[in-house]
Parts: C-alpha cells; structure tokens; sequence
C-alpha cells in the first residue's frame, strides 16, 4: 500500500534548483528562477515522489525530452487553490466600496491575473450582475497554465464545492441566491455562460510577459506568495503600469505590497482586504 510516510526523503539542493530552472527557461520559455525556492522545492519534491524519481537529474531529462511531461510539470508545480467569493469579506468591500466608484464609469475595464480555474472571475461576474454593472465591463482573465483556463472557461465546478460556495457568497450580501446563477448536472454545478459573455481568457505569465491593456481594477490575489522579492517587484511595475491613475489593485490576504520599489505610488484603501489604488503614475 502506497505510504508517503515510507518512502526516503529526497534532499535536493539550491544548485539543482537553479540548473532545474534555468534550463526550463532555455526550452520552454517559463521562468520560475524567482519563484519562492522553499516552496518551489516541496513542489518539485511532489512531482518527483509522483513519478517515482529520485533525483532532479532523473527530472530534467524527462522534462527536456518531453513536452506532455513539461505541461503536467507546470500543472503540478503551481498551486491552483482556488474557490468561489474566496476570503468573502473582501468581495463584501468590493461590493460597497469599490464596485460604487466604478458604477459611476460609462465602461470600466478589469484584470483576473492568474486566475486559475476561474471561480474568481464567476463570483466577480455575479456581484457585477447583481449591482447592474457587468454590461459595462471588460474582463480579462490570465494564467500561466492552459490547463486551468480552458477549466475556467466551461463553467463546470464540482458538486462537493456546493456548501462551501453558498456559505461564502452568503457573506458579501448578496441580492440573490447562488442557485439562480448554476444548475445541477451529473453532480456538478454548471453556471449561466452569459456571465462570462465579456471574458476574454488569454494566457500571460507574469514573470515574463508585459502589460497588454489599462485597468480599472486589478486582482492578482493568492500568487505573489510563490514569489521571490525580485520578482514580486517585477510583478507590482507591471501591475502598476497596466493600471490608469486611480486604479485599483487587490491583493490576497498574506500579500502586501508595503515592502515593494514602488510602494510610494499606491496608497491602502482597506488594509485589512489588502486593496490599494494607484495614486502616482
Ligand atoms: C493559488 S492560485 C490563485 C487563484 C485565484 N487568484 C485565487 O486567489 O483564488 C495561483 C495561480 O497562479 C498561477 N500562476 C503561477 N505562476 C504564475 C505566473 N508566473 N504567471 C501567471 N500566473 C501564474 C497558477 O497557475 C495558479 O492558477
């Protein structure tokens, strides 16, 4: 019987961490040299223990001669977690505090980065519908990873998230119920496509690609935490330049960006919600 528990512990070192990623980069084009190293190696630990490897060497060959073998390794290395109205007293603030500033825009435009599998931009295209607002806006939603952008655009979330779903969207006083936007099928829930009617889903790697478009408003929760320093500021400049004056970013609850180059060009709009605005170009 397979136990975790049994198996030898594999010691993998900073160096091979580093060859691992620069030749990532050389081949495929992603590059997690900045990724958080402590977690970037319990995840490169996982993905050899799942393909009873025992060495980053073993690894690297399978991944340069591979390409199927690479897209399941960027799929196994990033953390998807995800869930509808996530931390619902953010969406609670967005609804009153946020969502009234943009109503007063004839159109307003708004950046999902790395969204995942999209309960994210849902739970935003509900509140939108329900302030009368989602007409008006223009929605991106971006990820690294393929696999989980084309899940996000079918609109099909299992069965078992049902409770936790209604019990967080219970909590961002909400104007309807969660069972009007999604129906039942084969234990799944399936939600009304027209939410997603103004999403475009496109891929964008935040460690490599530019600014494409001006925002509104920004979420880029629950992804700077893979992040080292030097990237994370990459990341803030490109999320600052995307944004037009008096944008807003929100963040996810163990994100701040107190500590980044270009702190001085935001200012805290709630500080408990981890939501700032662009107040310097
Ligand atoms: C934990 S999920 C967060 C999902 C959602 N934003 C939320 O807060 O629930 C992190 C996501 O970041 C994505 N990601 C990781 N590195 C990325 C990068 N360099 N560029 C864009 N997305 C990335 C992963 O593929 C994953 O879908």
């Amino acid at each position: 019987m397979y136990s975790p528990a049994s198996e030898p512990d594999i010691d993998i070192q900073l160096q091979e961490l580093e060859k691992l990623t620069e030749a990532i980069l050389t081949k495929y084009g992603y590059d997690f040299t900045n990724y958080a190293m402590s977690s970037f190696k319990r995840r490169v630990t996982m993905v050899l223990k799942k393909n009873g490897l025992s060495t980053v060497d073993q690894l690297l060959q399978k991944l340069l001669y591979d390409p199927a073998f690479f897209d399941q390794f960027v799929l196994d290395v990033t953390v998807n977690t995800t869930e509808m109205f996530r931390d619902p007293s953010f969406w609670k603030v967005l609804r009153h505090q946020i969502l009234p500033i943009l109503n007063t825009r004839p159109e307003f435009n708004i950046w999902h980065a790395a969204a995942s599998t999209g309960e994210e931009v849902v739970s935003m295209a509900m509140l939108l519908k329900e302030e009368g607002m989602l007409d008006r806006a223009k929605i991106y939603a971006t990820d690294i990873n393929h696999v989980v952008l084309k899940k996000a655009q079918n609109l099909v979330y299992p069965g078992r998230n049902k409770d936790l779903s209604e019990q967080n969207y219970a909590q961002t006083d909400p104007k309807g119920k969660l069972e009007d936007y999604y129906q039942m099928a084969d234990g799944d829930m399936v939600f009304d496509p027209t939410l997603i009617a103004n999403v475009k889903f496109k891929h964008h790697d935040l460690a490599i690609d530019h600014h494409f478009f001006k925002f509104d408003l920004i979420l880029c929760r629950n992804v700077m935490i893979y992040f080292n320093q030097k990237l994370q500021n990459r990341v803030f400049e490109l999320l600052h330049n995307s944004l037009f004056l008096g944008g807003f970013l929100a963040l996810g609850a163990k994100e701040s960006l107190i500590w980044c180059k270009i702190a001085d060009k935001f200012e805290s709009v709630n500080d408990s919600e981890k939501i700032y605005k662009k107040i310097k170009l």
